[in-house]
């Protein structure tokens, strides 16, 4: 294993009408409040009303900034900064999925910061400690972000979607009640589901050595989704269903998987940079990248792929080699996805190849990305045109 610290401080509270605790969790910061929130789902669940009678009962005082994108936009974020700034509020909640969770981070960084917000995203300066304190309210098992640092943000007119990760935006805490997802539609479903095993991926292909028990806590998490997925996905008010993704979602990217190990995330920069420039859902993105990233990179090193084939879809590997193996592997990946719904081709989005030079630049945030194994240029611009 490599050497490594961690500290995740964020407090979850987790279960059936926890939204209650907004009361005693938010005064602690203060009772001036940023309320952040998506499209317009949380108005039609009802949820906005339960947030608002909440915070009302403990007297709060409360600007709104509903709207956020999903692939949320700096725009956007800039907006936020400016509310805070004007209000002199002391707190942001925010209510939704990943987007809006993302968003708040980024205003949170952006409002003690002297420069452009942008800067923090794509030139990686420092977040202050000073950063805006967050709460998060959930409404959809995906991406992690409500018991992470890491922030996406996209600023759509230089077709960029990049990230930045800090110790300072971590939620200080966030709400988790499954009911909150049953109206996350079939769609968005599955698209939570493919970026929550798309997580464990990342971690699970690393460059580092002995490190079988975040392997084996990787694969735990994989076995629960896939057994899991397809009863949720013909039930999405099923309560257990929706309990048990919600906790897969958080702990396949809290930081869990990944202590001691150099983690991929190739596929994530390429997806990125796919949504930058065609403004994709990022699960949906992932469903197609990552059989063919896997493809990619068991041409020369296929013994991961094989292992997750042995051990997560319970292929005999009795008389096989590593390389026919993680062919079986990619195939059975795919069948899975394929039978949840999820999309197959980026022609599925209308994507052709006019821009898959503009999209391989983006990805290459780096000269080469990817740690289990390093992508170039030309890597990447061949996953893409595999993907097509
Ligand atoms: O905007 P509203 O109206 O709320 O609708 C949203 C949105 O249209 C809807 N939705 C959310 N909860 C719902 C619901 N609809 C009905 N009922 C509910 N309970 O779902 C749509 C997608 O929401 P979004 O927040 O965009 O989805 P997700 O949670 O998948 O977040 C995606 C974003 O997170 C980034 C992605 O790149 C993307 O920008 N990621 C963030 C990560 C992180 N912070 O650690 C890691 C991930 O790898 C990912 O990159
Ligand atoms: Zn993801």
């Amino acid at each position: 294993m490599e050497n490594f610290q961690f500290h995740n401080p964020t407090k979850l509270i987790f279960g059936k009408g926890q939204i209650s605790s907004l009361q005693k969790e938010i005064p602690a910061y203060g009772k001036r409040i940023l309320l952040l929130y998506g499209g317009g789902s949380i108005k039609k669940s009802g949820l906005y009303d339960k947030v608002i009678r909440e915070l009302k009962e403990m007297d709060a005082s409360v600007v709104e900034l509903g709207g956020v994108e999903p692939n949320p936009r700096l725009t956007t974020v800039r907006k936020g900064i400016s509310l805070i700034r004007e209000n002199q509020l002391d707190f942001i909640l925010a209510v939704g999925g990943g987007s809006v969770i993302d968003c708040a981070k980024a205003i949170a960084a952006g409002v003690p910061y002297n420069g452009d917000v942008w800067d923090i995203v794509h030139k990686k300066e420092k977040v202050l400690p000073s950063s805006v304190p967050i709460g998060t309210v959930l409404t959809l098992a995906a991406t992690g972000s409500e018991m992470n640092g890491n922030s996406v943000i996209t600023n759509w007119e230089e077709n960029a979607k990049e990230s930045f990760n800090s110790i300072h935006v971590y939620p200080r805490f966030s709400i988790l009640d499954p009911e909150l997802t049953f109206s996350v539609p079939r769609d968005q479903t599955v698209y939570g589901i493919v970026d929550i095993m798309s997580h464990v991926f990342e971690q699970y292909f690393h460059a580092s050595s002995n490190a079988p028990l975040q392997e084996r806590i990787g694969e735990a998490i994989l076995h629960t989704v896939i057994e899991m997925a397809p009863k949720l996905v013909n039930d999405l008010s099923n309560y257990e269903y929706r309990e048990v993704m919600l906790l897969n979602g958080t702990l396949a990217l809290n930081g869990l998987t990944a202590m001691g190990v150099n983690t991929d995330w190739a596929t994530h920069y390429i997806e990125h940079a796919v949504s930058a420039v065609h403004d994709i859902p990022h699960g949906g993105g992932l469903a197609i990248l990552f059989p063919r990233w896997m493809e990619h990179v068991a041409a020369t090193r296929p013994e991961k792929v094989a292992q997750l084939g042995v051990r997560v879809f319970d292929l005999d590997p009795a008389g096989k080699t590593d390389a026919q193996l993680a062919a079986e592997a990619i195939q059975s990946l795919r069948a899975f996805w394929t039978s949840i719904g999820a999309p197959t081709n980026l022609s599925d989005y209308g994507i052709d190849d006019k821009e898959i030079e503009l999209m391989t630049q983006r990805a290459m945030i780096n000269e080469k990305i990817g740690k289990y194994v390093p992508l170039t240029n030309e890597d990447v611009r061949k996953i893409l045109k595999n993907s097509l």
